[in-house]
């Protein structure tokens, strides 16, 4: 288990104790809108950020994925200061990601570096009333216990740690480690959001929003057959945060992460994604980076919470839409499973299968579907 005592910035933690929840002012007829994803430090994303409209009444909510660059992030968070009243944000793990202009020794002090330009800057990172809504920002990330999805048995797959950046360019205080099934990681960053929300649980507003990068439920990814890496599935999603988010039940979560538009109700909560994705993605796929609204694509990001109705707009997602549908089935294989199973190097295997994966029973295969991450 971490010590929370043995940090170095615990003064800083417990300098964010709230005692009670705070109000931000908003104008009559305000409304809430969400992006996760931005990934600003490609400048075609950056660019797109620059041409969204002043919304100088409306809220954002940022779930994480802007930038390891310090300098990035914080262009980022100016640029939506001045379209926005309100922006509230969490990070994600590219956020966390050390990089050289940095000065952090490991990505707790990272994090507390992107909480101190939030600070500075008036960008929101705990709960807040927006008028009568409360808007809880969670603090969240991956462990591989949340797969409980049977692996896909192909020799071509390597271990997510070895596939994915961020167990290379984060780095981790002592007893701290994403390695060997540890949730040491996931538990710090739940246990950050006690204090935070410790004011929340004493009142019951009419509506409660919360966000958080990663996926609170294993419902919000497509089965490993679709995945173009399946050992994926191991770092996206937190329990802690399903915990979390279930003892809240919020009438909306949005998450991020997977690079997936997603709009579903489980259990009485709306889950929605509204990434912006790679300009890759977008070209790519974007049946399923965009969610649709009666059937028009809807660029991020996307209204939530429209005041003074009171509404939570509805969306439909590729992949949400279809799990709707279609139950999930394990016993079918991996839509990239190659004919020949010859084991290839990764990067080899999604060129070779970008062009030459095998149809399978489940949804039409469009072009390009590729898994986002890098
Ligand atoms: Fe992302
Ligand atoms: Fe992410």
């Amino acid at each position: 288990m971490f010590d929370f005592d043995k940090l170095e910035q615990r003064e800083q933690r417990d300098s964010a104790i709230p005692v009670e929840v705070s109000s931000v002012e908003v104008e009559e007829g305000f409304g809430i809108y969400a992006v996760s994803d931005v990934h600003t430090d490609k400048r075609e994303n950056m660019d797109l950020l620059r041409t969204w409209p002043a919304r100088p009444r409306d809220v954002l909510l940022l779930a994480g994925d802007v930038s390891n660059d310090l300098s990035v992030v914080r262009t980022t968070l100016e640029l939506l200061l001045e379209r926005f009243g309100h922006v509230f944000f969490c990070p994600g793990n590219h956020d966390l990601w050390l990089h050289p202009k940095d000065g952090c020794k490991d990505s707790v002090e990272k994090f507390w570096k992107l909480e101190g330009l939030c600070q500075e800057l008036g960008v929101k990172t705990q709960p807040s009333y927006v008028g009568k809504v409360l808007i809880v920002p969670l603090l969240s990330w991956y462990h591989s216990s949340f797969d409980k999805e049977p692996d896909i048995q192909d020799d071509t797959l390597v271990p997510v740690e070895k596939m994915m950046s961020d167990f290379m360019l984060c780095k981790w205080p002592p007893g701290l480690t994403p390695l060997a099934g540890s949730d040491s990681i996931a538990t710090f960053f739940d246990q950050l959001n006690d204090q935070r929300t410790a004011a929340v649980n004493q009142e019951r507003p009419a509506a409660v929003i919360s966000f958080s990068h990663f996926l609170p439920r294993a419902e919000l990814l497509p089965e490993k057959r679709f995945l173009y890496f399946p050992p994926i599935a191991k770092a996206v999603g937190s329990l802690l945060l399903g915990e979390r988010v279930k003892r809240l039940s919020p009438d909306l979560h949005v998450f991020g992460h997977t690079h997936y538009g997603w709009s579903t109700s489980l259990d009485g909560t709306r889950f929605l994604q509204a990434c912006l994705a790679y300009p890759r993605e977008r070209s790519d796929r974007p049946f399923s980076v965009f969610c649709k609204r009666d059937g028009l694509k809807q660029c991020p990001p996307l209204l939530v919470y429209g005041h003074p109705t009171g509404e939570f707009p509805s969306y439909d997602g590729f992949w949400s839409g279809y799990y709707q549908e279609q139950p999930k089935r394990h016993d079918l294989p991996w839509l990239y499973q190659r004919r020949d199973q010859a084991p290839i190097p990764p990067r080899g295997l999604r060129r070779g299968l970008r062009k030459h994966g095998p149809e399978v029973e489940g949804p039409e295969r469009p072009e390009g579907l590729t898994i986002p991450y890098r």
